[in-house]
């Protein structure tokens, strides 16, 4: 496919204000004279705010980056997931039409598209809210037929599913991203085989739609408001992003965090998170074995113990604000509430046993 730029182009682009902070903060991640590493990101975020790439956005970018115009275009040119023509003012549709995607029915998909948006690629529906593209494997072929939608995928499509989601979009609505059919991930179609002792109590919904849902950002304009502006490796004042009108390096760089995380560590911090009482070794040399608690196996045992917990009262005592505390220091998020360690650690505390520390101590069956 030809990727050139689009015969009808806007006036001019502008960041959002908060966009041109956002902006202003990545290029300070590199060094002096190495400003242009910032172009996709810069170039994505354009995208984020507009939908697609015009031509004042593109030499608006290089402007900020000091870069020639043709360098800036040839990287938007290069990457497809750049969009060189207006899409939809609600969402621009992505059907993957891959191998296994085409097995299980993506020229149905097609089709749909070509009914209910417009019979070419790339073109806009009658009211201009939507388009729609073929794209090559997603890497969700477990789940064929799918179709990226904005930021999110849907998946175990069918034509009338599919056509339900379109519709829906053009109301205003935004479905529920995921797998279509009633399946959780991508666990066998016709349920589980194996781990089925995680299946009971499980979320609502998996960590992708559950993180979906939350961000509610699947087919919306990213004006820079979303989530907060942090810049860690710029210093406390932030004044070198917020001031700065030429690129500057860094003085203190250090790895910037990705804008999810941002997001769910300033969500923690809304919540409030507060270091529950630790102690710097086990009393009397006897530490309780954590493994006894569902979720917990030898390397989350360790952790725990020198994060300062040795025994099972000191988790079953732990306040909501503790927990906050506690998870945003485990690699896997959400576990001391899924597996239920207070519950179980308050038993075990009370000289109880549990369902699973039976198990355990039977058949040494530890989880990490
Ligand atoms: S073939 Fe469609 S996601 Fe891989």
């Amino acid at each position: 496919m030809l990727r050139r730029l689009h015969p009808e182009q806007p006036e001019s682009f502008a960041f959002t204000a908060a966009n041109q902070q956002w902006a202003q903060a990545q290029i300070t991640k590199f060094p002096e004279g190495r400003q242009a590493s910032a172009v996709i990101p810069l170039l994505w975020r354009a995208q984020e705010q507009e939908g697609w790439l015009s031509r004042p956005a593109i030499e608006s970018v290089a402007d900020m980056l000091g870069m020639a115009y043709i360098r800036v275009l040839e990287v938007a040119s290069f990457y497809f997931m750049f969009q060189l023509q207006p899409v939809g003012s609600v969402a621009h549709i992505q059907v993957c039409g891959t191998t296994s995607c085409m097995i299980c029915g993506a020229e149905d998909l097609i089709a749909v598209c070509k009914e209910k948006i417009a019979a070419k690629p790339h073109a806009l529906s009658d009211d201009g809210k939507l388009s729609w593209e073929e794209v090559e494997c997603l890497g969700s072929c477990s789940n064929a037929p799918m179709a990226q939608i904005g930021k999110d995928y849907y998946e175990d499509l069918t034509a009338e599913s599919f056509g339900k989601i379109i519709d829906d979009l053009a109301a205003g609505k935004v479905p529920v991203p995921g797998p279509q059919n009633g399946r959780y991930a991508a666990e066998p179609l016709n349920g589980l085989t194996s781990l089925v002792e995680h299946d009971a109590g499980k979320p609502k919904y998996n960590a992708s739609v559950d993180l979906a849902t939350d961000l509610g950002d699947t087919v919306k304009r990213i004006d820079g408001t979303e989530v907060p502006i942090l810049t860690p490796w710029l210093g406390k004042d932030g004044k070198a992003a917020a001031t700065q009108t030429a690129p500057q390096p860094p003085k203190a760089p250090a790895p910037a965090k990705p804008a999810v995380k941002q997001a769910e560590e300033a969500k923690k911090a809304e919540a409030g998170e507060s270091q529950p009482e630790t102690l710097t070794s086990a009393r009397d040399g006897k530490p309780d074995d954590l493994k006894l608690l569902k979720g917990v196996g030898p390397k989350l045992e360790q952790t725990l113990n020198e994060l300062g917990f040795y025994h099972y009262d000191q988790i079953a005592a732990w306040a909501p604000e503790n927990v906050a505390w506690v998870d945003a220091r485990l690699k896997f998020k959400g576990r001391i509430e899924r597996d239920g360690w207070l519950e179980q650690a308050a038993k075990l505390a009370a000289g109880e046993e549990t369902e699973f520390a039976k198990r355990a101590k039977e058949d040494g069956t530890y989880e990490d």
